[in-house]
């Protein structure tokens, strides 16, 4: 019965997507599911060819294609991510917008995200007395930080997107959240490798708000692990869940494991499709930024964010405004 309904969710892959892209309306479930056993079964290929079928395709000419308008290359960044997965950029924002966002979070709210803490409603962080492994802020109040809205509206990061995706890029998750230390990894908390499985292409770009050594959960990747067949069947056949260590090390070189400790301001852009985790705190905290842009909208459920008019500088309204297929899920209240 399981393999029955694992071959009928790849089979009806192709319905869920005609069906999200004639009416406009998903099933989240069952389209989850079918790009998730999609992967398991074709190592990434079938959802690559429905990702080449559902985005909209961004216009490259020798002349648009974005190298060198500033201080970023483009097609390099894109080509090293291509081929490892993952990109690095110190120093990407100031310390003063590091403050400043440190500063802005104690009027917001947020919910645990932990195993063993199970709370529904919202409340303050106490960074001295934490409840749990992580507790992630709430995006309506993540959003009326202007710290926030330089990054989300930062034409860099739209252009990496862009460039990487070969895509005109959809903003669809923004989280803030801060780690803890904790006994063990923590499962909820993402503290066990894992590999992203919500939609057919996206990129996110993770910001450290704090320095992060190796006793304060580094975010771990396995280079290549993005690609086609990246992960071996022997661990895809497992299906959709959290991998240990021991799974690590009989599959991949050591080598490939990379650890990327930081400092605040660092800028870490990957392709979750590979594997990666956020290691377990030993010590300290690690207070981590996440946006993702993707290339289409079938697949998981997806937040709309609204954005107050009061809290945003003229020109965020102006890029909103003119760049509406990237920000479809926001809307200006
Ligand atoms: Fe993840």
């Amino acid at each position: 019965m399981k393999y029955i309904k694992f071959i009928l969710s790849i089979i009806c892959a192709p319905i869920y997507i005609f069906i999200f892209k004639a009416f406009k309306v998903q099933s989240n479930k069952l389209s989850v599911h079918s790009l998730i056993n999609s992967y398991i079964f074709s190592g990434g290929c079938i959802n690559s060819a429905y990702d080449f079928f559902l985005r909209k395709h961004a216009r490259f000419s020798k002349k648009s294609i974005s190298k060198h308008v500033d201080d970023l290359d483009y097609e390099f960044i894109s080509k090293q991510i291509n081929k490892n997965g993952y990109f690095i950029i110190k120093n990407f924002i100031s310390q003063d917008m590091v403050n400043q966002l440190n500063l802005d979070i104690a009027k917001m709210n947020g919910k645990y995200v932990s195993d063993n803490t199970v709370r529904s409603y919202s409340e303050k962080f106490d960074l001295s007395n934490p409840q749990g492994a992580r507790f992630n802020y709430l995006a309506e109040d993540l959003l009326s930080s202007r710290v926030i809205q330089d990054i989300i509206f930062n034409q860099k990061i739209i252009e990496i997107a862009k460039v990487y995706l070969r895509a005109i890029p959809i903003l669809d998750i923004i989280n803030l959240w801060w780690s803890t230390p904790t006994k063990n990894p923590d499962k909820e908390a993402a503290q066990w490798w894992h590999f992203d499985m919500d939609r057919t292409n996206w990129l996110k770009f993770f910001v450290y708000f704090t320095d992060c050594d190796s006793n304060s959960g580094p975010h771990q990747f396995i280079e290549g692990s993005h690609k086609n067949f990246g992960i071996p069947w022997k661990l895809r056949k497992k299906g959709y869940v959290r991998l240990s260590d021991e799974d690590i090390r009989l599959n991949f070189n050591a080598n490939k494991v990379k650890t990327f400790t930081a400092n605040s301001g660092t800028l870490l852009i990957e392709n979750t499709r590979g594997l990666h985790r956020g290691q377990h705190l030993k010590k300290n905290s690690r207070l981590l930024l996440q946006v993702e842009f993707t290339t289409n909208l079938f697949g998981g459920h997806f937040d709309k964010y609204s954005i107050k008019r009061s809290s945003m500088k003229n020109k965020f309204i102006k890029t909103l405004n003119e760049n509406q297929f990237t920000y479809q899920n926001f809307e200006i209240k």
